[in-house]
């Protein structure tokens, strides 16, 4: 019975993706934000403006923060969540922050003075909310953790998400597989460059690519000739493309200057792969390591397609959008929002009902069924 009802709910959601999918002519270049606080990134060309009050139907006021404009993902995934919770017949509040997190704070503190009924949020940093979380939670407003855990607060409802695990294991399994760790001599050198150490997300990441990759560093078949491997040590601060650059010129500048091949670099998303790769083509000059990454920003699928990055993982804003609509849509009506994982995602007060998402691998040979035939890009977005 509960499968049925998952097969049923999941198909709603392919059949919203869809039909997302086909409207959004534009892809990235759509955006429908309400934010003020942010300039439009250069991708979005949108007039569009965002009316909370433009709904027809009453079904109640949702609020949506996102931590902010300056990565392309956060930009759809705010666009997505709002069309699709406004075709439900939502009324929306979409806030970015500027990745400054008093100010997500307080937007989040304006949407439950403002009447909100539901929160979702994607967290800049997952520890900083839980006393702007009380409130909510005085106020009997279910919240769900958009992307990213928020940590030590029992006022997180549900979280929705893609299995931030498996991303990292396609990742190192990806560096594994290239390499060909099992079969070649090696030894090769890697450096290791993964996220914000507030963002719950970026320890899954690194610890499900260093569980593949681990075995073979301390084989010594892989080495990390900088000597720099612990979470903290490679974690960069806001995701940061500039942090990533420099630290990774410094790491050039230290371990190989002298003409020693580097031979992969694992980076845990596109922001920081970015970052490698200008530093690489400002100060490398041997052979081009693999890089990895993650979210499939037009800028690193544009130097995918030109060589200089070798993977990305394509996390479908719109799947996820129309996830969570589901899951507000169930708990507005009183009901129990579809879960798929009541085990991984312990945020301290305990584990947090979830819904994960399945990531998919991408690359220069699949990035045009992926990314351009399911009307996610267009072709003039990626030239
Ligand atoms: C998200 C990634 C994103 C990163 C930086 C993570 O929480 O899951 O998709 O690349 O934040 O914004």
């Amino acid at each position: 019975m509960k499968k049925k009802l998952l097969s049923v709910l999941l198909t709603t959601a392919m059949v919203a993706s869809m039909l997302v999918g086909c409207g959004s002519s534009q892809g990235a270049a759509e955006s429908t934000s309400t934010d003020t606080q942010e300039a439009a990134p250069a991708e979005d060309t949108s007039s569009e403006t965002s009316d909370a009050a433009d709904t027809t139907s009453g079904g109640g006021k949702v609020g949506v923060a996102m931590p902010t404009k300056d990565l392309q993902r956060w930009n759809q995934d705010g666009s997505n969540m709002e069309a699709q919770l406004k075709d439900a017949g939502y009324e929306v509040d979409l806030q970015y922050a500027s990745n400054d997190i008093p100010t997500q704070v307080s937007q989040i503190e304006n949407m439950i003075n403002s009447g909100c009924e539901l929160l979702v949020i994607a967290s800049i940093d997952g520890d900083s909310l839980g006393t702007v979380l009380e409130q909510a939670k005085e106020k009997n407003i279910p919240v769900i953790a958009y992307d990213r855990l928020i940590m030590n607060s029992d006022a997180v409802t549900y979280y929705a998400t893609f299995d931030n695990y498996m991303v990292g294991t396609k990742q190192g399994e990806y560096i594994r597989d290239q390499l060909d760790l099992d079969n070649a001599d090696g030894p090769f050198n890697i450096e290791l460059v993964t996220g914000d150490p507030g963002d719950n997300n970026a320890r899954f990441f690194f610890g499900g690519a260093m569980d593949v990759l681990q075995p073979y560093i301390d084989a010594g078949k892989l080495v990390v000739k900088s000597g720099q491997t612990d979470f903290e040590t490679v974690a960069t601060a806001n995701w940061s493309t500039e942090t990533a650059q420099s630290r990774m010129d410094a790491i050039i500048s230290a371990n190989y200057a002298d003409g020693t091949k580097l031979d992969a670099v694992l980076c845990s998303n596109d922001s920081t792969a970015l970052g490698v790769t200008n530093s690489l083509e400002a100060n490398y000059t041997g052979e081009w390591p693999i890089i990895t990454g993650q979210d499939c920003d037009i800028a690193n699928v544009k130097n995918m397609i030109a060589g200089k990055q070798s993977m990305s993982i394509f996390k479908d804003t719109r799947t996820l959008a129309s996830k969570v609509v589901e899951m507000v849509d169930a708990v507005m009506k009183g009901g129990e929002a579809p879960v798929n994982d009541t085990e991984t995602y312990d945020n301290g007060t305990g584990v947090i009902p979830s819904y994960l998402c399945e990531p998919v691998f991408a690359d220069a040979s699949n990035y045009k069924e992926l990314l351009v035939d399911s009307g996610y890009y267009t072709e003039a977005d990626l030239q």
